[in-house]
């Protein structure tokens, strides 16, 4: 049976999040530089991206590049951001052509210029799409979002714009860059490593894991209706019991 009729689509996740690994060994693997991974790793993007916006999926989140990445080689760390600009150009008609809009979470202000242009026009070009919203992780680290989320609050309470008995949940939620945006309820990660590497560790706190050994350029639809059928066969208990759970 095709992978795709087997998914529920009155069960889908609403917000996918991917950490896309595994593009360095892929190159390795075929007696080429990592940078050619990388490239090769933007088919698994326009694929993974496309499998998402069909099926229903209302947020895709994907994590491009950390805060520490910028210690890898520099050529590396130009070519990928040659590589996201010369991506979000190219792609940013058929995104409006697909109605989804593309959004950033991370430091965005310490890229390059050319880069910080490309991602903030693509931004603004796409703004009124609605039908999916692809989030690029771009200088981003769970860690620094948080700590800013701390640094902006305690400014609050410092001023008095903010009684600290006010902080919960959904306040320190909106100081995160995820702001608006639901948590994910799957997040997949490629190429065999089982760890969440500094993504989302306040908004994956009831995720679900999905770890493939798949190397990232190697990712197809397939994959990606493999990791929703998994998804939909867990049950998701949030603390609870099996038997106070509502079945549907
Ligand atoms: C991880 O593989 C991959 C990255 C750090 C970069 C991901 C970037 C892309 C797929 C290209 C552009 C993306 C967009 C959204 C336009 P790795 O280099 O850590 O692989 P390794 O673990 O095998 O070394």
């Amino acid at each position: 049976m095709d992978l795709k009729a087997k998914i529920n689509l009155d069960k889908l996740p609403s917000h996918v999040a991917v950490i896309m690994d595994g593009n360095g060994r892929w190159a390795k693997n075929h007696g080429k530089p990592r940078v050619f991974g990388h490239r090769n790793g933007v088919t698994s993007v326009r694929e993974v991206t496309e499998a998402a916006a069909e099926i229903g999926i209302e947020y895709l989140t994907l994590y491009a590049f950390s805060t520490e990445n910028w210690n890898r080689p520099k050529l590396e760390v130009n070519a990928l951001m040659r590589l996201l600009v010369e991506t979000i150009h190219k792609e940013i008609h058929t995104l409006n052509k697909n109605n989804i809009r593309l959004n950033a979470i991370g430091d965005i202000s310490k890229l390059p210029e050319k880069t910080r242009k490309a991602l903030v026009d693509g931004i603004h070009n796409t703004r009124h799409n609605d039908r999916m919203t692809l989030v690029l992780a771009l200088n981003y680290s769970a860690k620094w979002e948080i700590i800013k989320a701390v640094k902006d609050i305690a400014t609050r309470v410092g001023n008095g714009d903010l009684d600290p008995e006010a902080i919960d949940e959904d306040l320190f939620s909106d100081a995160l860059s995820t702001k608006g945006i639901p948590n994910p309820e799957l997040l997949i990660r490629t190429s065999g490593e089982s760890r969440l590497s500094n993504f989302l560790l306040w908004q994956a706190a009831y995720t679900e894991l999905y770890f493939t050994p798949v190397f990232w350029p190697d990712f197809r639809k397939g994959h990606f209706y493999q990791a929703l059928i998994d998804f939909q066969e867990r049950e998701r208990r949030f603390g609870k019991i099996s038997e106070q759970l509502i079945k549907s």
